[in-house]
């Protein structure tokens, strides 16, 4: 009598096969179904070869028991969705300390809390999570840099209960994204309560200074500083499978000029929702510059950066972080939610510290 278990190594089926003379005993079956059970490999076939060499399956197949394997699977799933959890739904604050000679000796270690792109993304109850790491900053001002509601207009009210949470502690600024930009052309165009317009009421009510097109003075210590807002086109937010995307992404310094005047002397504090034109905003006279409006790229490849740009642009060029260009800086924000495409992969939220320094 010959028995084993027979399969390729590795493999988590294997067969095993009692070779007889003789037909087995009922006592010879229970002993195999037993090495069977003792198996490690999943699934073990129980069979026999009987005597007379005809070959008959006595026994049935036996599927073996993994006691660990549904654990390991739950494991599995249980780590892939914390790992989801945070990469979607959990902040990661990113700092930056900015040195200028240009900047006036009274905002040295002026603080910024910079958001963006909110699109209806809430970090706690009322976003008092959001609102408490803020605080913990304790910034002069808070700015927010468009696309704090989407275009549908209906995920606004995470906005609104995020500013609750902030109260009125810290000056809050904000300049327009496209997506506001949209919901407004909407409420235009179907002449009927979109949203939007009790949106932006609200918005104001709580006490944001909403920077279209604007500028403000910011005064520390006896300096001023210059903070705007600008807003752009919808059409320098063309998508590049568009027609004419090539000339209307297009932007040049007049039409900043046009918006928003001249860029005075001294500091400037630009808040404007596309990072596309960090030449043409540096060119106008901008010190820093704090944008949005690309989520990171939606999915951030490591050592090459984010994937996808709003304009349909793989790899694009200023997808997140810090860009120098002379004496001007960009501060590209990853934002904390999403509208598109509904996901985040190695981009967390971002909720950004920018600590400015005076050098002589
Ligand atoms: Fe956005």
């Amino acid at each position: 009598m010959h028995t084993g278990l027979l399969g390729p190594p590795g493999s988590s089926a294997v067969l095993f096969v009692a070779h007889t003379e003789r037909p087995i005993t009922e006592a010879e079956e229970k002993g195999y179904r037993k090495m069977c059970a003792a198996s490690r490999k999943m699934v073990v076939f129980y069979a026999c070869l009987c005597y007379d060499d005809e070959l008959t399956f006595r026994g049935e197949m036996m599927r073996k028991k993994r006691p660990f394997g549904c654990l390991y699977f739950l494991i599995g799933l249980l780590f892939l969705v914390m790992f989801w959890y945070w990469q979607n739904y959990t902040l990661q604050i990113v700092r930056y300390t900015l040195s200028y000679a240009e900047l006036p000796q009274g905002f040295d270690g002026y603080k910024i809390a910079h958001i963006s792109d909110m699109h209806g993304m809430a970090f706690g109850y009322k976003n008092s999570t959001l609102a408490r790491r803020i605080r913990e900053f304790n910034p002069d001002i808070v700015v927010c840099t468009g696309d704090m509601i989407s275009s549908h207009a209906k995920d606004g009210q995470a906005f609104l209960d995020f500013l609750e949470s902030m109260g009125d502690q810290y000056p809050i600024y904000m300049c327009l994204g496209n997506h506001e930009q949209i919901a407004e052309w909407k409420e235009l165009e179907s002449e009927s309560e979109y949203g939007y317009d009790a949106f932006i009421r609200k918005v104001r009510e709580y006490g944001v200074r909403i920077l279209n097109n604007e500028t403000e003075i910011l005064e520390k210590d006896g300096d001023q500083i210059r903070i705007i807002g600008l807003t752009l086109a919808l059409y320098h937010y063309s998508r590049r499978d568009e027609p004419y995307a090539d000339e209307n992404l297009l932007l040049k310094t007049p039409y900043i000029e046009e918006a928003v005047g001249r860029a005075g002397e001294g500091f400037n504090l630009l808040l404007v929702h596309n990072p596309s034109y960090f030449r043409e905003y540096t060119a106008w006279g901008a010190d820093l510059i704090l944008v949005g409006h690309m989520h990171g790229g939606v999915i951030r490849i490591p050592f090459k950066g984010g994937l996808l740009s709003p304009e349909h642009v793989f790899f694009p060029e200023f997808d997140a972080g810090l860009f120098e260009e002379g004496t001007g800086k960009m501060i590209v924000n990853r934002g904390l939610g999403n509208s598109a495409i509904q996901m985040r992969l190695f981009n967390r939220p971002e909720l950004t510290e920018i600590t400015l320094k005076s050098v002589p």
